[in-house]
């Protein structure tokens, strides 16, 4: 039996008969949605309809979120009425986030994100409601203020200064402006808008599964995108395309040494570290078991940039070794690490890069939960003895 076509055993619980699902819930569905998804072929996402592909290469921020929040791309006077709200709201993050911001010891940015995000639900969630208008609200405000809260963050921890959005900028632009701290050209802008709108979302991962839990107890929004943050941070999710980064780097130095160009030496660094049994990150992926659809767009802007051909080269190399190797294809955090590389932003940023577009598509799936919600509450198998007894702290160890 393959990976894909794992089995449920059926036993009996305490309610009676019990599924026991494959650990990881491999291949398993916990509810439905019409916010985006893998076709059954596994060779797209569609988002809302579009494929990943069509929406990424095509779509500004403003038209993507719209697809998501509200199910179809806006028409202008929508275009126009997202937009002024986005770039509004990235300008009216409280002043006060920035004094806690400056007060906390100097961290990772998504330490930041996560609990900037969990101050600013203090100003918002007391008062939490459930009808339409004041959940899109809340998500656009959301959208619009991570990048704020990251590279506020970011910058704090550097220089103890904060670079303060521009609302008269395109969102993509001003993040990416407070990012690098100087103006960037269209194309990089562009190269990094629609990294967003690739990272923006992707069915039930890891990092949306955990805001759709939080969403069906009813907790509000901004816990909801807290915890989203905190378990996109780990390296098997989000934080690969650092890992990324820094590994192309360690094998780019190498390379140096050895005096061998990197797009032939990343064959023999990634041979040594499958000897030692050690990941390649940006590798694999629990749905994509072919091809990643989303490093295509990614590359056409890699083409573009500096160095483009070169970085082309390598990934190329090392996916072949991959497949050849391991029958595992490039994720897109393999390719936005190099992306983001060339547009000269800190590798500490690269995942607080993919928060700031899937918070579009936590926001959205937030609202798909709480407006059809079951909470999200599976049964355990106790494998653990039973019987025991308590006893008195002074028999308990005796030896
Ligand atoms: N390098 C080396 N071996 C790998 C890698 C990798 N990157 N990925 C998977 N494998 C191995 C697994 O160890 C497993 O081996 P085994 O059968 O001997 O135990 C085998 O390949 C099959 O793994 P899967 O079952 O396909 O992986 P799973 O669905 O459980 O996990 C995951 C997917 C977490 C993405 C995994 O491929 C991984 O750890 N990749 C590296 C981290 C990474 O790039 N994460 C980004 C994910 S995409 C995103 O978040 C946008």
């Amino acid at each position: 039996m393959s990976r894909v076509e794992v089995e449920c055993k059926m036993e009996e619980g305490p309610l009676g008969k019990y599924i026991i699902v494959p650990k990881g819930l491999y291949n398993v569905v916990p509810d439905t949605t019409t916010i985006s998804g893998v076709d059954p072929k596994g060779e797209h996402t569609i988002y809302r309809g579009y494929t990943i592909a069509d929406i990424g290469e095509h779509a500004s921020f403003y038209e993507a979120a719209h697809l998501f929040l509200y199910g179809q791309l806006p028409c202008e006077d929508e275009l126009r009425e997202i937009k002024r709200k986005i770039d509004t709201y990235r300008g009216q993050v409280p002043e006060k986030i920035f004094d806690a911001l400056k007060l906390v010891p100097k961290t990772h940015p998504m330490y930041y994100g996560s609990y900037g995000v969990a101050l600013l639900g203090q100003y918002y969630a007391p008062e939490w409601r459930f009808d339409d208008d004041f959940l899109y609200e809340h998500a656009l405000r959301l959208i619009a203020s991570l990048p704020v809260i990251f590279t506020a963050g970011w910058h704090l921890a550097h220089d103890g200064t904060v670079i303060r959005p521009d609302p008269n900028l395109d969102h993509a632009k001003d993040v990416l402006r407070m990012i690098i701290g100087r103006m960037p050209s269209d194309l990089e802008a562009r190269a990094f808008e629609s990294s967003l709108v690739l990272y923006m979302d992707h069915g039930f991962n890891a990092s949306t599964f955990t805001v759709r839990v939080i969403a069906s107890t009813l907790s509000d929004m901004y816990s909801a995108v807290a915890g989203g943050i905190g378990a996109l941070k780990g390296p098997l999710h989000g934080g690969a395309n650092e890992k990324a980064m820094q590994m192309l780097l360690e094998a780019k130095e190498q390379a140096e040494k050895a005096g061998k160009p990197l797009e032939e030496y990343i064959e023999e660094y990634i041979l040594q570290k499958l000897a030692r049994k050690e990941k390649i990150m940006g590798f694999g992926h629990r749905v994509y078991k072919i091809h990643d659809p989303r490093t295509d767009v990614a590359a056409k802007f890699i083409k573009q940039l500096p160095e483009g051909e070169y970085w082309l080269k390598v990934l190329k190399k090392a996916e072949e070794v991959m497949w050849r190797e391991k029958k595992l294809p490039a994720n897109i955090d393999f390719y936005t690490a190099v992306l983001y590389y060339q547009l000269g932003i800190p590798i500490p940023m690269y995942t607080p890069i993919f928060a700031m577009g899937r918070i579009v598509g936590w926001t959205s799936h937030y609202i798909e939960q709480v407006k059809n919600n079951k909470i999200i509450r599976p049964t355990e198998k106790y494998v653990g003895p039973t019987g025991l007894k308590y006893a008195p702290i002074e028999e308990r160890c005796k030896k």
